[in-house]
């Protein structure tokens, strides 16, 4: 193909500071991705804010959430009698787990310290058990207390699901065989 010699080019009648500019078309690449861009953002406003199919992260939120949920209760029907094994099993299952150090965290921290290490209360991270370190024990030391050393019972107060839940979270820091 022959060069087109650039003076042959239309050029546009204005001049800024003597600088003048060809009278091109935009570039059709250009044009493209701008249609494009409209294109999707008229797809995107309909499925999110008109149809309702696309969901809001808050949908998408509750969502996840009701299924935390439903995994948990079927993580706990399934263990309906609490045994050592049982509570050993709870202690591995990332949810319950999760639920049990959100109990621990606002009812147990402040005196047991928020990584479980003592405190007013002692420590429950270390081999040491003044009540008794299988599961069952730990259990009822959390459900009854020691009231006359100052730990309160848990029982009335939290209910069995969040005992079990937050025994589970004191369990997750120690392992079956110790
Ligand atoms: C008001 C302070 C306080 C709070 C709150 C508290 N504890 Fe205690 N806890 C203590 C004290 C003090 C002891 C020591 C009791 C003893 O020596 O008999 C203790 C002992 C224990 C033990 C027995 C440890 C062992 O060596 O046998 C466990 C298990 C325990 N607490 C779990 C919990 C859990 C789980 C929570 C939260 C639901 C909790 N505690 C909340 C003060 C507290």
């Amino acid at each position: 193909m022959k060069e087109k010699n650039i003076s042959e080019e239309p050029i546009r009648h204005h001049s800024y500071d003597g600088i003048q500019e060809f009278d091109k078309n935009l570039p059709r690449w250009w044009l493209m991705t701008l249609y494009g861009t409209v294109v999707f953002a008229v797809a995107y406003w309909i499925y999110y804010q008109q149809t309702g199919i696309g969901l809001t992260q808050g949908e998408e939120l509750e969502l996840a959430l009701a299924t935390i949920e439903d995994a948990k209760a079927e993580a706990l029907a399934s263990a309906d009698e609490v045994t050592d094994e049982s509570l050993w099993a709870m202690s591995l299952n990332t949810v319950i787990v999760e639920a049990g150090k959100q109990v621990y965290t606002t009812t147990c921290a402040a005196c047991h310290g928020p990584n479980l290490e003592g405190g007013i209360g002692v420590s429950l991270a270390d081999a040491e058990w003044v009540h008794g370190g299988n599961p069952l024990d730990i259990r009822k030391t959390v459900y009854d207390g020691s009231l006359a050393k100052g730990m309160p019972a848990w029982g009335p107060v939290l209910g069995d699901e969040r005992v079990d839940e937050v025994v589970a979270y004191v369990l997750s820091h120690h392992s079956a065989v110790n």
